[in-house]
């Protein structure tokens, strides 16, 4: 069976965690929301991650971004690490929830088990993360074997280029920041391109001589 992926709706469940019983779909509400796992508490790559997710939030509420942690440690392993995380990245406030999923259930509805990671109750989450949109759509996924610590720079900027194509009916190329130009989809023909870009666009001339490769300011 395949997993939670792209264009699915993420299950909406019901999880405790370090803010309480949440359920999914009410926290996302409106906006865009986070939802990331990681292999266990007290491990390093994790700590790391953690906290760096934690200075990050002040970006992810100002693009109306929930952030939710997940493990299948317990709660109160959760509260009890979240002191290490917060002495060990200096300034970081871990404010957002931590689930808690010692049943190793919700782990398997969000797609987010570690085929090589196990502990003596069962397998273990991957570094997975959904981007879900306010259609409680998953727009982006992440899967990270454990080893592999993840770069919230890179998540930050894909967040920021589902937000341009979602607001302009534009896409993003490679290596795309905030402020480069943008790229005009396929489905647009150059008639509605002119009256979506009235200051003009870019098209490339390539050697098929197909014009598909156009720049705009957006
Ligand atoms: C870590 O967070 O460092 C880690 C966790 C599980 C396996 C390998 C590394």
């Amino acid at each position: 069976m395949p997993g939670l992926t792209i264009g699915d709706t993420i299950p909406d469940l019901e999880v405790e965690t370090t803010h309480g019983k949440i359920r999914i779909h009410d926290f996302i509400g409106s906006g865009y929301a986070i939802v990331f796992s990681h292999p266990g508490d007290f491990t390093p790559v994790c700590t790391t991650e953690l906290g760096m997710m934690a200075k990050y939030a002040p970006e992810f509420e100002k693009r109306g971004v929930k952030l939710l942690g997940l493990s299948c440690d317990d709660v109160e392993s959760h509260k009890a690490w979240i002191k290490d995380i917060e002495a060990y990245t200096t300034g970081c406030n871990v404010s957002y929830p931590i689930a808690a999923d010692p049943k190793r259930e919700v782990i398997k509805q969000l797609n987010m088990v570690d085929p090589d990671e196990h502990d003596d109750k069962g397998q273990l989450p991957s570094r997975a993360l959904h981007i879900v949109g306010p259609d409680k759509k998953v727009k982006v996924s992440f899967l990270y074997p454990a080893t592999t610590g993840r770069n919230m720079d890179e998540v930050l900027r894909v967040v920021d280029a589902l937000q341009k194509a979602a607001e302009r009916k534009v896409a993003t190329p490679v290596n795309w920041k905030p402020g480069d130009k943008v790229v005009i989809p396929p489905g647009v023909s150059n008639e509605e391109a002119d009256k979506m870009f009235p200051q003009g666009y870019d098209t490339v001339d390539l050697p098929s001589e197909k014009q598909y490769l156009r720049f705009a300011e957006a």
